[in-house]
């Protein structure tokens, strides 16, 4: 029996070829980790809607969609108008305009902790302000953050992603990360409020995703939330949701207005900015302000964000307030829509995946799903800690994503998001994968 890398190799000869090409000119031939998987990468042509096509013409209907970020799907027209509008204005100026207010002022409408806002480049930079703006404002120093959890490559961050959480997630660290970033687990109230009062004195803030990207689109409880919310007050700390992958996705307001938590600060990214780099702060005024060149007094009174040689560049802003406008002015069925798709995928992966005896759990809200393999029986996942302990990442889930490569669905951790664009068809197509592919794995199990 052929191994399912053959099949991939035999698909994608292309792709091989210019990743062989991509070794010799750029680390692991890619610019951002997630791009790489095994054996090589899909080299990309062109998309359009729920679709993309690689350099070798293969057709795949792709969850993927640009890092969660194509809520409408790939290239649509509302966005290309604005983008080619805005290039016959001006590609990129280093001034100020006034698209950039309208764009910060429809954030602010729609994002409940959204007094103000400052635009960046990526949501990378937005943890990393993000953190920097509780510390002064706190005048303390210690963060808190997810065991599992995903901020972007902030050095301010980078603890405790990867198992095993005590060992630095890289070279290049400085040895005061582990003293000033300590872990919580997620969603578990005793845990956190223990790690909460150890630090009390020297809390500065606590950043989570409301809903875990990279911990199987697993929602926040109620109960969880609530207590940050309240524990945070009291001890004079901030509570800063990373909603660069839910705000705008889990509702227009992001996970803060769906569980009617309004946190201290916001980060922004992906959605915000209609497909073109982008992130954002948004928060409190008093918090923000502080970082304003306006306000009087020295430096050192002041909080350092920016440069941003492209922070609220112009085609970012036209394809962002585009696509704000858009979500905006079609909340009802853009929300209800996608919903109802991803409850529908959601049932579907996961029933045909237990039809064919494979042991996996599909979790998710909204538009977002992950499939998971666990390696060990009846696990609840339902943090990122207990699907990085739990399941086997490494390999089943390349397995799973090669396979139904070949079957022609792109997911990225067994899953993905859906958007608009994807029809009823697109979705009978990723059930008949899930189904052919869970039979080859359940007779590899067996063999
Ligand atoms: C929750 C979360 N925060 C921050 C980031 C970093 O954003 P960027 O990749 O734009 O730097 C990501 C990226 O995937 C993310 O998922």
């Amino acid at each position: 029996m052929k191994h399912f890398f053959d099949h991939y190799r035999l698909k994608t000869p292309l792709s091989k070829k210019l990743f062989e090409r991509a070794i010799e000119v750029m680390p692991g031939g890619i610019s951002h980790n997630i791009h790489y998987f095994p054996p090589y990468p899909l080299f990309i042509k062109k998309t359009k809607g729920s679709k993309i096509w690689d350099v070798d013409g293969n057709e795949y209907i792709d969850l993927w969609m640009g890092n969660y970020t194509h809520i409408l799907g790939h290239r649509p027209r509302v966005i290309v108008r604005a983008v080619e509008k805005q290039c016959k204005e001006g590609i990129h100026w280093g001034l100020v305009f006034e698209k950039q207010i309208e764009w910060a002022e429809l954030i602010q409408k729609l994002v409940p902790s959204a007094e103000m806002v400052r635009f960046c480049c990526s949501g990378t930079e937005a943890t990393m302000y993000a953190v920097r703006l509780a510390r002064a404002f706190t005048g303390k120093k210690t963060i808190l953050k997810i065991a599992g959890g995903w901020h972007g490559a902030n050095p301010d961050l980078a603890r405790g992603i990867k198992l095993p959480y005590e060992k630095e997630e890289s070279l290049g660290l400085l040895p005061g990360l582990r003293k000033y970033t300590k872990i919580i687990p997620f969603n578990d109230v005793f845990g956190t409020l223990k790690v909460m009062h150890q630090n009390r004195k020297d809390l500065a803030g606590i950043i989570l995703e409301p809903v875990v990207g990279e911990g199987g689109f697993n929602p926040a409880t109620n109960e969880y939330l609530q207590m940050l919310r309240s524990e945070t007050k009291k001890l004079r700390a901030l509570l800063i949701f990373d909603e660069v992958i839910s705000c705008f996705r889990v509702g227009l307001g992001g996970a803060q207005e769906r569980f009617k938590i309004t946190p201290d600060l916001t980060t922004l990214g992906k959605i915000l900015g209609g497909g073109l780099p982008v992130g954002a702060i948004a928060g409190k005024r008093e918090i923000l302000e502080k970082t304003s060149p306006q306000k009087k007094g020295q430096k050192w009174e002041r909080v350092l964000i920016g440069g941003g040689t492209f922070s609220a560049h112009p085609l970012t802003t036209a394809a962002g307030l585009a696509m704000l406008y858009y979500l905006k002015d079609h909340r009802q069925e853009v929300y209800s829509l996608l919903e109802e798709k991803g409850k529908k995928v959601r049932k579907g992966v996961q029933e045909a995946l237990d039809q064919e005896g494979v042991d996996a759990v599909v979790t998710g809200i909204g538009s977002l799903f992950q499939t998971h393999f666990p390696v060990q029986k009846g696990v609840k996942l339902n943090s990122p800690h207990s699907i990085n302990r739990f399941t086997d990442i490494e390999k089943r889930e390349n397995e799973f994503r090669i396979r139904m490569l070949t079957k022609g669905v792109h997911v990225m951790h067994g899953g993905g998001s859906l958007s608009l664009s994807h029809s009823d068809k697109d979705i009978e197509k990723i059930f008949q994968a899930t189904r052919e592919v869970a039979k080859e794995m359940r007779n590899t199990v067996e063999s």
